[in-house]
């Protein structure tokens, strides 16, 4: 119920009615006061005026399921919200609930992670109140082998929703007319940087039979409001807030993401791989006509990336215009002078 009370509110043009709330919902006056000051509780601020009602004049930034979920639709592939306080990990909540028969389409969100875990056995710092840690827990009827390129369609959310969300913050009409720095890209396979500095990454974690999916835990974590980074990560890592001085909500960006990947999932779901997508990938990628340095085991060589193909290879182009095509996993790839 209060999911739906902050709907109301949240989509209502000027002041709601206790009586209006009543009689949409066929609850009492009494339960709709007491989810009024739940959620006063929380930090949401109201303007309440007698004979007129209830407006909410300021939102707290938090990630809890009703404050998300009020934002969405229900057209979206984000079908429920689990919140925590604190937790290990998402991907171990989503793992978990996916083993005792959680659906696909259930988001698992925390506001701190006491073991965040990021790609190639790193762990991932994952403090109070400054990010966005959650996994999105999918049962895709699709290839194991197509599973990865899930993260790319991830990422392609990620980018836009961080976009949309400092572009309606900075006063611009969208997220097409921000000016370079404030728009998110992405470093080949699923990184996702502003201004040069990693703001995202994603782990995608699966279990399989060899023709069958049977869960993908796609865990995503997004530094917004970070101010400090530790020594090992500070030349490459940054925060949302740091790269554009603009402070946004956590849950907006959440939100936004949900509606993004629905886009984009729907048509890598209908094709199976990344053929309708990759035309905005590739104008998301901030490799693409730059030098890249490719890191094969001992190899290393230099070439210019030119953008994905249908199954999220990066086709690079060497120095005597031979072209190849590099698989994610397999390789590291660099900016030649350093991160990107
Ligand atoms: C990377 O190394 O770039 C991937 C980092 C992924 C971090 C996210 S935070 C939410 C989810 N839970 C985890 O333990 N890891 C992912």
């Amino acid at each position: 119920m209060k999911t739906r009370i902050l709907k109301i509110l949240r989509n209502a043009e000027g002041y709601v009615s206790g009586q209006a709330i009543c009689e949409q919902l066929g609850v009492s006056r009494t339960a709709v006061w007491k989810v009024i000051n739940q959620l006063k509780e929380e930090g949401y601020e109201f303007d309440a005026v007698s004979n007129k009602g209830y407006r909410i004049v300021k939102y707290p930034d938090i990630l809890t399921q009703s404050e998300i979920e009020s934002q969405l639709s229900g057209g979206e592939i984000v079908k429920k919200v689990v919140y925590y306080d604190k937790t290990d990990s998402t991907n171990n909540r989503a793992k978990q609930a996916a083993e005792e028969g959680a659906s696909s389409g259930t988001l698992f969100i925390t506001e701190c992670q006491t073991g965040g875990r990021g790609r190639r056995g790193r762990s991932w710092v994952s403090p109070q109140g400054n990010g966005i840690w959650m996994t999105l827990l999918l049962r895709p009827d699709i290839r194991p082998d197509a599973a990865s390129m899930l993260t790319i369609v991830a990422a392609m959310a990620v980018a836009g929703a961080v976009s949309g969300v400092i572009g309606k913050n900075s006063g611009y009409a969208g997220a097409a007319g921000l000016e370079e720095q404030k728009k998110c890209l992405i470093k080949w396979p699923n990184d996702i940087v502003l201004g040069e500095k990693k703001i995202c990454g994603i782990l995608t974690e699966m279990s399989a039979e060899p023709e069958m999916i049977n869960y993908v835990a796609v865990g995503i974590g997004i530094n917004v409001n970070t101010e400090n980074f530790d020594e090992a990560i500070r030349d490459t890592a940054s925060s949302i807030f740091v790269q554009t001085g603009v402070r946004v909500k956590r849950s907006e960006i959440v939100a936004l993401f949900a509606r993004e990947f629905t886009r984009y999932y729907e048509s890598f779901i209908s094709t199976g791989d990344l053929s309708l997508v990759m035309d905005d990938y590739n104008k998301m990628l901030i490799n693409a006509g730059r030098t890249v340095r490719i890191e094969n085991g001992g190899n290393v060589y230099t070439a210019k990336a030119v953008g994905i193909d249908r199954c999220g290879r990066l086709e690079v182009k060497d120095e005597n215009g031979a072209e190849s095509k590099v698989i994610a996993g397999e390789v590291s790839v660099r900016g030649l002078y350093g991160y990107v």
